[in-house]
C-alpha cells in the first residue's frame, strides 16, 4: 500500500523518458502531483509517476473510471459526496452513472426518486434470475448524473448471493456492459462491509475514503484498508485509494490538522488525503430535506465550491477524462460565471440555479421529479451520448 519513494524530477525525468524541464512542466500544470520539501523543492511519490503512466498508456476505450466512495462508518457523507462529485462531473461535460449500493436508497431519494417505486433496482440486476439488463436499470435525472437506484429490498443481499460462485463479481459484470458509455462511474457505498460493498470493491479502480477528521488515521481506518488490500490480492489488482477526505469539518485550522495527519503516517501508508476539506453545514440537512443536492442548488455558494475543489483533485489524482477542465472547475464559482460549463449543452442539473433563498440554497424547482420512474427509453445504450472529450 506504500506509495514508494519520494523521487528528484531528476529521477522523475529518467523514469518517463523525458528532459527536467518536461517533469516541471507536468508539475505546474497539475498532471503531476508533488510535493514540496522544506527547501522549497519539488518531489514526487513513485506511485503518483506509476499513475501518471498508467494514465498515459490508458486507451481511450477503455470505458469508465470506476470510483467507490466508501467507509462502513455511517453518515460520515458517502451520498452527499457521491451526489455532489457526480453533478458537478456532469457540469463540466463528464458522462457520469451513479449507482447506489445502499438499502436505505438516500442516494435515490436525493436524485429525485421514491427508492420504493423503482422498477428496477441494481440489487435486481446484481441478484440477477431473471436477468436484467443495465439498460433497464438505469435512469435519469434532473440534477445530471445517470442513476442505478436502490432500495430496502437490497437489505436480502447477503442471503441472496450467498452460495453463488459469482457472488462477488456480479456487479463488475453488470457494469462491464454499460462502461464504455461513461467516463466515471461513482459507487456509492453502504455503511458495512457486505457483499454489495465488497462487489463495490471487486469493480472499482479507485476507492475515495469521506471520513470524519477524528478518524482520519491509520488506527480509524484500519479495517476499511484491510478489506482494501484483501480485495486488492484476491480480486482486483486494479483498485487503488485515490484518497481520504475530511468530512463535516467544524474546526478553523482544519487545515493544519490535516496536514498534520499526513505528516504523522497516513501517507507512509500510501493514502493520500485530499487538501480539500468538506466543511460542516446545516444547508446540507436543508438541501437533504427538499431531495436535493448541494451543486444543483446552490451552485455557486461555498459549499459547492468546496466540492468543484475536491473534484479537481480527484480528477488530477486519477486522470483520465476532465483532467484537461480542471482549470474550468477552478474558474466556475469564483467568477460566477454559469454552472452549464459543459460540453453537452443539454441545460440538464441547471433548473434550480436561478433563484438562491436566505440561506442559500435555491429555491426547490423541479428536483423533486418523477417519483414512480421507471427505466424504459433512458437506457445508457439507446441515449445520444454526448461529452466529446
Ligand atoms: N458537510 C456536511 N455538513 C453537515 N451535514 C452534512 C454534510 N454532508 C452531509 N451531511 C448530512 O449528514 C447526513 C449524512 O450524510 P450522508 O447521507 O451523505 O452520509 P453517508 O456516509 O452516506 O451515510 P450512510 O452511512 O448512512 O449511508 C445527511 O443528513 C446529510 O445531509
Ligand atoms: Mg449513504
Amino acid at each position: 500500500m506504500t506509495r514508494g519513494k519520494l523521487l528528484k524530477p531528476s529521477e522523475v525525468a529518467e523514469r518517463l523518458g523525458v528532459d527536467a524541464g518536461t517533469v516541471g512542466r507536468y508539475i505546474r500544470d497539475k498532471r503531476l502531483p508533488a510535493i514540496y520539501t522544506a527547501g522549497g523543492h519539488h518531489r514526487v511519490y513513485e506511485a503518483d509517476v506509476d499513475a501518471f503512466l498508467a494514465r498515459v498508456e490508458r486507451p481511450r476505450d477503455a470505458g469508465a473510471i470506476i470510483i467507490a466512495l466508501i467507509n462502513q462508518k455511517g453518515g460520515v457523507g458517502k451520498t452527499t459526496a457521491t451526489a455532489n462529485l457526480g453533478v458537478l462531473m456532469h457540469e463540466i461535460g463528464l458522462r457520469v452513472l451513479v449507482v447506489d449500493l445502499d438499502p436505505q436508497g438516500s442516494l435515490t431519494w436525493s436524485l429525485g426518486y421514491q427508492p420504493d417505486s423503482v422498477q428496477h433496482t441494481i440489487f435486481d440486476a446484481i441478484k440477477g434470475e431473471p436477468e436484467i439488463p443495465m439498460s433497464e436499470v438505469i435512469m435519469r435525472t434532473e440534477a445530471g448524473p445517470d442513476l442505478a437506484s436502490n432500495n430496502i429490498l437490497a437489505t436480502q443481499a447477503d442471503r441472496a448471493l450467498f452460495g453463488k460462485v459469482t457472488w462477488g463479481t456480479r456487479l463488475t459484470h453488470l457494469l462491464g456492459e454499460v462502461r464504455k458509455h461513461y467516463d466515471y462511474i461513482l459507487l456509492d457505498c453502504a455503511p458495512n462491509l457486505n457483499s454489495l460493498t465488497v462487489n463495490a470493491l471487486h469493480a472499482a479502480d479507485y476507492a475515495v475514503i469521506p471520513t470524519q477528521l477524528e478518524m482520519l488515521s491509520v488506527n480509524g481506518l484500519r479495517e476499511l484498508l484491510q478489506r482494501i488490500e484483501e480485495a486488492r490480492k484476491e480480486a482486483n489488482a486494479r483498485l487503488r485509494v485515490a484518497g481520504a477526505v475530511a468530512m463535516m469539518v467544524q474546526h478553523a485550522n482544519s487545515n493544519r490538522e490535516v496536514e498534520q495527519i499526513l505528516r504523522e503516517g497516513l501517507d507512509e501508508w500510501g493514502i493520500r488525503v485530499f487538501q480539500t476539506v468538506i466543511k460542516r453545514s446545516t444547508q446540507y440537512g436543508t438541501v437533504a430535506n427538499r431531495q436535493g443536492v448541494m451543486a444543483s442548488m446552490n451552485p455557486r455558494g461555498e459549499h459547492t465550491q468546496a466540492y468543484r475543489h475536491l473534484l479537481a483533485e480527484l480528477l488530477q489524482t486519477v486522470g483520465g477524462p476532465g483532467v484537461e477542465r480542471i482549470p474550468m472547475l477552478e474558474s466556475t464559482g469564483n467568477t460566477g460565471a454559469s454552472t452549464s460549463t459543459g460540453t453537452r449543452g443539454s441545460g440538464r442539473g441547471t433548473a434550480n440555479t436561478a433563484a438562491s433563498s436566505d440561506d442559500g440554497v435555491a429555491a426547490v424547482g423541479a428536483t423533486s421529479t418523477a417519483g414512480t420512474a421507471r427505466a424504459t427509453g433512458v437506457s445508457a445504450s439507446a441515449r445520444p451520448l454526448g461529452g466529446e472529450r
